[in-house]
This record gives structure tokens, C-alpha cells and sequence, in this order.
């Protein structure tokens, strides 16, 4: 198997912060785009006393945090803070100590690794110092480490370089001899670790033997245990079943999974390992290059990263740095940057390292995906339908690309099963477009006086009692006058995906309410007549009146499944207004329609059909319709399109239950596209479709006579393509 290859050219993007899809209107995820600098000193952990005004203090003070921090992290598993926080406490400390060398001093944590090994497990020393990697931000910087290079090499010609993914998880050193698995032990304080022998050995990606008929006398290798990202949350799931808590990370997950007395947790953990590194070796072969060494390791039936490649220049290397920074999630498990090391192995004796990090190796980090910061409160907001969502206010943080000042929740199980407080010290997640989460709070930092957080019992906006209806997650405000409500309808009446009426934003639609210009979507269409109020507002200009208006007047016409999902009627999405249009074919059909007539639409479930009939059921609702229709809106929609004769000249026969259709749902289904239907099986059948509980000679005649059998998802499948 080869496993490293050449990298062709990798075009990357860098990541941008996006706006959070999917959020209901009035839903508290607010984050803007802002470069990291300057944020980086943004750490959540008390700042700097105000006296610190000279760099002997500052980094006096900066360094037993960094201890502090180093021993949250490799002894106890528990950091509080975020490794951007930590990197950047650390590079404060670098850059103090570079400019001031009286302020600098041997024994500072820059110039060692990790934490000393805890007393749990017995203490290995490594058979080589176990080193950590120094890091670059961004290209400047990875120019810089290769200018340094060359500078002490004195080379001009490219550097041959090889490109590793960074794994989140914890440093592994694992000693073979004579082929056998002998002993594992973590990095410690880098001279000396902790012995996990035993806990490791569980791991099944970790070989017990070495696949090779040649074994080194004594072979060492270093790597990652890692969890992957579904391990991690199938592990928290049943945390939060078993009342634990649970992890806030895969890294912290691992390492907690990693730290256990008895093996045989750690083996229920499913831990993994990639290998990226030959520590010390006797009575193997030589290598000339890094690359050859993983080669090696392979050969011997180590897990080596398959994403590795050599590439012959350093524009190779930032084309890969930043294609990972685009591609980071699609990976299975957690990197937090790219490692970059000189292939040459004559290059790096040369180069050495420094007291804690080699020069032939650096590690571009990827921009925190996790940051610390200070939760303010709690909050709950009003959505269009009612539902009560509680969110958190923060002390604003650059985190996955963007500052998140807000973070949704979701209900008041999710607060209780977070544990989250005003005061807290929270830990923030944002990775890529996904909505930026609270994982948790660091425990250590939670001020004593801190209150447990309750769900209030009123609505914040109206006043009204909110309700949590049994067997739900939510609370609600039943209030339909409520106008925190009345708000996000408005708004949701004028987005895109249902009347799309420009100029009907959240900034107007609040101006308009709190004008007295609107109190609800049907006053949408009384807006043209009072054109003269609209003037006498500051900011509008006859042109934004006569757009607005213009806009107004044009969503009369939008299609039935455009105004459906407008409503505002609870489940009602895009798919399903689209669903009810074609089905019903006119609004007044659909209200007129009881729960049964719409659960018998294909696709749509007894929740969503009882939750429609119970929209139009109610008075306010059909006042609402009357209105809308007397400003004439659109209420007609398309007539059901025949389906594509996808199946003519086919016979298809049914044989037991199918979950989406009924026995005559499924019939009507084929033949609807031209295909024949026939209760038995014979040589004319093209296929047989089967469901639960199939009739035994039905199926047997199909195997008989060689005819095909689908199951429903093939059989939907055929519908929609035919064969
Ligand atoms: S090489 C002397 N390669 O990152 C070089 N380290 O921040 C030693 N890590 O302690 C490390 N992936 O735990 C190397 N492909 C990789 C890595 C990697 C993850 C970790 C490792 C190391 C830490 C340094």
C-alpha cells in the first residue's frame, strides 16, 4: 500500500464567517465576520492585573498560568481554557521573553513540554525526549520558518517537505521489541511519562505484533490516540443517559478514555490511533527520509494517516494548509492544524531544536474552532409560533471564523443537562457553518455566588404564562397577540422562501410594530394605504415607499405553497407548503380539508396534517384568510401535475406491508406512471416490490423464476426514475 503520495495542486478557500442557516426568525445566534488579531489575548481567564505595566511582571505572572494551564491540560484532563487561549498566553510569554532578555529565564514553560507525569500511573522515562512542535499562523509565518532554515542550512534549493494532518487527540509513545507490543506511555513533562500500557494495548488499531518477518530488536513510534468525532458523540449520549457528564470535546474524551484504572473502559471507548513517527530504532533498517520511515511503519502495520503527501515547495505546503482549513470537517475525527516536516533527514540532524520543539517541524494551526469566554446571561427569546428559546449572552468571541456574541440553548433540558449559569466561564464551539454551541462550563472557574439558571414562568415580551405542554422540550407562549410573536411572523411572512417582500426586513418590520403600523401579517396589505404615515417615518424616502410597495403589491401573486409557508402554520416548511399546494390545489380546498384528508397526502404525517387542520380551525387564523383574500392575494395553486410515464409497458407486483404506502397508495403510485399492477407473480412480472411480511409463494415464485426483487427504497427509487 502506498501511503503517501505527491500532492497535485490543492486550491483552498479560506474559511468565511456565514450567517447561521436554518434559524427561525427571532432565534438568538448572531455572529459577524472580524479578523482574529487582536482577539487572541481574549482569554477567559482573569486578565492581566493592571499593575503588570513592565515585562518582567507580565511575564512572571504569564508564566505560572502557563504551568497552571499545563497541568489543567495533561494531568487532570480538565483544561479551562481553549488551546487558541492557551497558544496565545504562550506566544505573549515567546514574544516578552525574545524582546526583553532580562525578563526572560531557563526554567520558563516555553522551553518545556507538557506537565510531569501524575501519580495515578507509574512513571516511564522516553527513550528519546518526546518534543512538542512550535506553530505558525498563516503564510507569513510558515515563511518565516523556512527562511530560518535555509539561512542556518544555507540552502537555496527547495526543501523536499512532508505535509501530516495534525490530530487532535493525545501524544502516544509505543515501544516494540523484537516485534511485540511492549509499552506505551503519554508525553508527560516530554523526559518523562506515564506508563498506559495496558489501557493503550486495548486499542485495536494499535498492532500487537508487527506485520513484518524482520522485526527491529527495539523499535519506537510515536503518534496520536485519538477518538473519532462519532465515537465522541455516541459516548456522550449515553454520558447523558447514565446522568454523567459528558465530555466537552473528542480530545478531552480521549484522554478522559485513556486515564482509566481498568482497561476494560477504556476498551468499551473506541479509541483509535494514526502513527506519524519513528522515535528511537535498533536493528532496523537506515533511512534516508521521513517519508521512507512512514513507508516503514506502514509496512510493519502501523496506522499511517493516509492523508500525508511530500511536495516539493513551500506554495505546495500552503495549498495544502489551506485546503485543510476549507476541508477540516470533512474528515471522521478533530485536527487543529496541518504539521509541516523537512523530508530530509540529514536536513533536520542538521537543523537540531530547540530545549522544546524541533527546527525541522512546525505545525500550522488551523483557526480555534473552541474558545473560552464569559457567559453573561440567559435569555429567552419568542419565536413566530410561540416557542420560548433560551440563549446565551457572551462576552463577544472569535471562534470558526467568525465573533459569536449569542448562542441558542434550545430549551430548558438543554440549560439543565449543560449546567450552564450567568457567570459561568463557558466553553464556545463554532466549527465551520455549523450554529455556534455552548458546550459546557469549566466548574473550576464558576464563581461562587453563582444562581442555577430557571426557566422564567411568563413570557419576557407579553407577560403571559409560558406553558410547557407534556412530553414536549419546549415552552410556549400561547399569546398570538404576544409581539415578540407578531414580530417574527411579520418577518417570516416577508422572507424569501414565502412572500419575499423586499424591504419588509426585521429593522422595518420592528419600526413598523412600534409605529403602530402593523400589528400582525394581515396588515401587511393596509400598508399602501397609509403611504403618508410611511413618509413621515426619518428613514424612508419615497423611493424605499414606492419599492416597498411595489414589493407588497408583487407578493400578491406568489405561488399557493409560497403563502402556505408564510402562514406561519407550525411544521409548515418550504417541502411541505409545496406538498400542500399540489394536493389541495387552493387554500380554501386545504381549509376546508379535515386532518384525515391531509394525513392521506402522500408524505405528510399525522402530525403535521393535525397540526395544519388545527391552524385553519382557528377563528383568528380565518380572519386572518379573509382579510389576505380580500387584499387579493393568491390563493390558488397548481393543479396536481400527472407524474412522468416512467413505468409504461411495466408490471410490478406488491408483497407485503411498505412503511410509506398503502397497499392502494403503492398501486395508484405505478400505475399513475403507466405501469400494470397484477396480484400475482409470473414470467410477464418485471419486478417484485417487497415489504414486511411478505407472501411467502409470491417471493418464491420471483426467486423461482429469476424475476428481481426491491425493496421500498429501490421501489421508490424506480418511481421516481424508472428503469
Ligand atoms: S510530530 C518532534 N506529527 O502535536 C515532533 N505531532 O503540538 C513531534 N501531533 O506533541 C511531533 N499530529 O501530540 C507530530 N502529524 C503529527 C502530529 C503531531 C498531532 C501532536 C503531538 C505533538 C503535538 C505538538
Amino acid at each position: 500500500m502506498t501511503i503517501l503520495r505527491k500532492a497535485d495542486s490543492f486550491v483552498g478557500v479560506t474559511a468565511a464567517g456565514r450567517s447561521e442557516p436554518g434559524s427561525e426568525p427571532g432565534t438568538p445566534t448572531r455572529t459577524s465576520t472580524r479578523t482574529p488579531t487582536g482577539q487572541r489575548g481574549a482569554s477567559a481567564s482573569a486578565p492581566a492585573p493592571a499593575s503588570e505595566t513592565d515585562p518582567f511582571t507580565r511575564a512572571t505572572h504569564l508564566r505560572a498560568r502557563i504551568e497552571y494551564h499545563d497541568r489543567r491540560y495533561h494531568q487532570l484532563d480538565d483544561p479551562e481554557i481553549s488551546d487558541a487561549d492557551y497558544d496565545a498566553l504562550t506566544r505573549e510569554l515567546r514574544l516578552i521573553e525574545a524582546s526583553f532578555p532580562e525578563a526572560d529565564d531557563d526554567s520558563s514553560p516555553t522551553r518545556s513540554v507538557g506537565a510531569p507525569a501524575a501519580a495515578q500511573f507509574s512513571a516511564v522515562e522516553h527513550l528519546q525526549p518526546m518534543m512538542s512542535l512550535d506553530n505558525v499562523f498563516g503564510w507569513e509565518e510558515l515563511q518565516q520558518w523556512d527562511g530560518r532554515n535555509r539561512k542556518i542550512m544555507g540552502v537555496d534549493a527547495a526543501f523536499r517537505y512532508v505535509v501530516e494532518l495534525k490530530i487532535d487527540g493525545l501524544a502516544m509513545s509505543i515501544v516494540y521489541r523484537d516485534g511485540e507490543y511492549t509499552r506505551s506511555a503519554t508525553r508527560g513533562d516530554g523526559r518523562v511519562g506515564e506508563d498506559v500500557s495496558a489501557n493503550v494495548s486495548t486499542i485495536a488499531a494499535v498492532p500487537k505484533r508487527l506485520t513484518t518477518d524482520t522485526p527491529p530488536r527495539l523499535m519506537e513510534v510515536r503518534g496520536e490516540v485519538y477518538m473519532p468525532r462519532q465515537a465522541f458523540v455516541e459516548l456522550n449520549d449515553r454520558r447523558t443517559q447514565a446522568g454523567e457528564p459528558r465530555f466537552a470535546n473528542p480530545r478531552n474524551s480521549a484522554a478522559g478514555s485513556l486515564r482509566q484504572k481498568d482497561p476494560r473502559v477504556t476498551a468499551s471507548r473506541e479509541l483509535s490511533f494514526w502513527c506519524y513517527q519513528l522515535g528511537a530504532l535498533d536493528g532496523g533498517p537506515a533511512f534516508a527520509r521521513h517519508s521512507d520511515t512512514l513507508e516503514f511503519l506502514s509496512e510493519c502495520g502501523l496506522p499511517v494517516n493516509p492523508e500525508t503527501v511530500v511536495v516539493d515547495s513551500l506554495d505546495a505546503v500552503y495549498e495544502r494548509c489551506r485546503h485543510w482549513q476549507e476541508h477540516r470537517h470533512d474528515l471522521p475525527y478533530d485536527i487543529d492544524g496541518i504539521v509541516i516536516k523537512l523530508d530530509d533527514l540529514t536536513h533536520r540532524n542538521e537543523l537540531g531544536s530547540t530545549s522544546k520543539a524541533p527546527r525541522w517541524a512546525t505545525a500550522y494551526k488551523l483557526p480555534p474552532e473552541e474558545r473560552t469566554t464569559l457567559l453573561t446571561d440567559i435569555q429567552v427569546s419568542i419565536g413566530r409560533t410561540g416557542r420560548a428559546t433560551p440563549f446565551a449572552v457572551l462576552q463577544p468571541v472569535f471562534v470558526g471564523g467568525s465573533t459569536v456574541a449569542m448562542a441558542t440553548l434550545h430549551n430548558q433540558d438543554q440549560v439543565r443537562i449543560k449546567d450552564v449559569r450567568p457567570g459561568d466561564t463557558v466553553i464556545v464551539r463554532k466549527a465551520g457553518d455549523v450554529i455556534p454551541e455552548v458546550l459546557g462550563p469549566v466548574l473550576s472557574l464558576r464563581p461562587a455566588d453563582a444562581p442555577e439558571w430557571h426557566f422564567p414562568e411568563d413570557c419576557p415580551v407579553c407577560g403571559q404564562r409560558l406553558e410547557r405542554p407534556e412530553n414536549e422540550s419546549d415552552h410556549r407562549c400561547r399569546n398570538i397577540a404576544c409581539p415578540a410573536q407578531a414580530f417574527a411572523r411579520i418577518v417570516h411572512f416577508g422572507s424569501r422562501g414565502a412572500m419575499d417582500i423586499e424591504g419588509l426586513g426585521e429593522k422595518s418590520a420592528g419600526l413598523f410594530i412600534e409605529q403602530g403600523l402593523l400589528n400582525d401579517v394581515g396588515d401587511v396589505y393596509t400598508l399602501a394605504q397609509r403611504a403618508d404615515e410611511l413618509r413621515a417615518l426619518d428613514r424612508y424616502g419615497e423611493t424605499s415607499i414606492a419599492n416597498l410597495l411595489a414589493a407588497i403589491e408583487g407578493s400578491k401573486s406568489r405561488p399557493l405553497g409560497n403563502l402556505l409557508v408564510g402562514l406561519n402554520i407550525r411544521h409548515v416548511g418550504s417541502t411541505m407548503g409545496q406538498v400542500l399546494a399540489r394536493a389541495f390545489s387552493s387554500l380554501d380546498a386545504l381549509a376546508a380539508a379535515s386532518a384525515d384528508d391531509i394525513a392521506a397526502v402522500e408524505g405528510v404525517g399525522s402530525t403535521i396534517a393535525q397540526s395544519v387542520a388545527a391552524w385553519f380551525a382557528d377563528e383568528d387564523n380565518r380572519e386572518l384568510i379573509e382579510r389576505l383574500r380580500s387584499a387579493g392575494v393568491n390563493f390558488v395553486g397548481p393543479a396536481a401535475p400527472a407524474n412522468p410515464q416512467t413505468l409504461v409497458g411495466v408490471s410490478i407486483v406488491v408483497t407485503g406491508t411498505l412503511a410509506g404506502f398503502t397497499r392502494e397508495g403503492a398501486e395508484e403510485a405505478i400505475t399513475s406512471r403507466g405501469g400494470k399492477c397484477p396480484s400475482s407473480v409470473s414470467k410477464k412480472t418485471t419486478a417484485v416490490v417487497v415489504g414486511e411480511e411478505p407472501g411467502a409463494s409470491k417471493l418464491n415464485k420471483a426467486i423461482e423464476l429469476g424475476i428481481p426483487v426491491l425493496d421500498e427504497a429501490a421501489f421508490v427509487l424506480l418511481l421516481e426514475t424508472g428503469l
